[in-house]
């Protein structure tokens, strides 16, 4: 109890994404094409969805391991019924040298205005928004919802104001179709204290129809606003560091760059993925998911709960973003970021 889970490539377990749903109100291309994902889609069922009592109790074993940073996503987590009593039942963990988590969420913005504010009472720490474009059409056809930029914008300031600061903003950049909204998303976010970060576009699940030329490699975007507003990296040395983070000479604040297609980090890669339901994914590629639920609902006791995720994390050698593609058993059998998560 208390040493840190290290996996066969010496990756210690630190971070837990959460899924809390594998729904959402919007229908990104990229993530849930309304084909796809239309009236006949099948969701799970309530009744499989882990609890928030049952999540936050395996939350606890994972800090046994390790774990001292939590993230709730989706699908969209907003969507999952008083996510603030799981927020509040999470925010009462302690690492075991007693320190509280950071605890986050990744939310597409569209409910957050009105949630902000007890998100923050009940303890969460911070959010993560994703945005891909400020040009409402743009926007539209990309989220294929009928939100607009304005009620996320309206979200990130709403969860600033409640004290999620810093909010980070995430914005998938596709060539051809949002890379003109590169500069003008700088633009917006310079001078905010809100820290906006570019993600390549990566090939995850079986139903976005990914393609390399679509990705636009995260130095031309570096290139494309450091040439008009000088900017210089931030060296911290953190391990397992998603973002690459960068500031404006000027004092106009930090941006990041997430380039798991140019510039894999599955090195340092300390993440652990528990879906809606209760499996445990290693990768955000893996295409198997290792059941917690059931030993959960059969009534294990926690050192036996903390014995299963122990010796699952020792056998983990994933490392998908280093190979992409190469190598690969059954390319067409990947998870859905929809259901785990980004
Ligand atoms: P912060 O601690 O808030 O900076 O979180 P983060 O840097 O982990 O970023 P976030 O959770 O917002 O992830 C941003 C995006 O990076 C996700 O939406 C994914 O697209 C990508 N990403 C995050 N984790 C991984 C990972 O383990 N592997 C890969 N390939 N991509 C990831
Ligand atoms: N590539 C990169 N990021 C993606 N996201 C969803 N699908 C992809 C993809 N194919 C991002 C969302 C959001 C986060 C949850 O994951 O835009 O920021
Ligand atoms: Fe929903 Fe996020 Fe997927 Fe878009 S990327 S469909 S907002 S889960
Ligand atoms: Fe981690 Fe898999 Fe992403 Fe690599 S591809 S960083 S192993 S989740």
């Amino acid at each position: 109890d208390g040493q840190p889970a290290l996996d066969l490539r010496a990756r210690p377990l630190r971070d837990l994404r959460i899924s809390v749903t594998d729904r959402c109100n919007f229908r990104c291309t990229y993530c849930m094409p309304r084909e796809v994902f239309d009236s006949s889609y099948t969701f799970m069922p309530h009744s499989a969805l882990l609890s928030f009592e049952e999540i936050s109790r395996l939350a606890g074993i994972f800090t046994r391991l390790g774990v001292e940073k939590i993230r709730l996503t989706g699908g969209e987590p907003l969507l999952r019924k008083h996510l603030e009593n799981l927020v509040g039942l999470l925010a009462g963990l302690r690492t075991p040298q007693g320190r509280p988590l950071d605890l986050t969420l990744t939310t597409n913005g569209s409910v957050l205005a009105r949630k902000a504010a007890d998100l923050a009472r009940a303890g969460l720490t911070r959010v993560t928004v994703s945005l891909d474009a400020l040009d409402s059409a743009m926007f539209q056809g990309m989220s294929d919802s009928g939100f607009t930029p304005d009620d996320v914008l309206r979200g990130i300031d709403a969860a600033a104001e409640a004290g999620l600061a810093p909010v980070k903003v995430n914005m998938v950049v596709r060539r051809g179709l949002n890379d003109g909204q590169i500069l003008p998303m700088a633009e917006r976010f310079r001078n905010t204290g809100h820290i906006l970060r570019f993600i390549e576009y990566m090939d995850v699940g079986n139903t976005n129809g990914w393609n390399l030329a679509e990705v636009v490699p995260s130095q031309e975007v570096l290139d494309r606003i450091g040439s008009a507003y000088p900017i210089e990296p931030i060296t911290d040395g953190e391990m397992g560091r998603v973002a690459e983070r960068w500031r404006y000479l000027d004092g106009g604040g930090e941006i990041g760059v997430i380039s798991s297609v140019t510039h894999a980090f599955c090195g340092g890669c300390t993440r652990a993925r528990l879906s809606p339901e209760g499996k445990l994914f290693l990768c955000l590629f893996a295409h198997e998911g290792y059941d917690l639920r059931a030993p959960l609902r059969d009534g294990a006791s926690d050192d036996e709960l903390a014995r299963i995720l122990a010796g699952i994390w020792a056998g983990r050698g994933d490392n998908y973003s280093e190979l992409r593609g190469r190598n690969m058993a059954d390319p067409s059998r990947k998870i859905e970021m929809s259901y785990i998560g980004g």
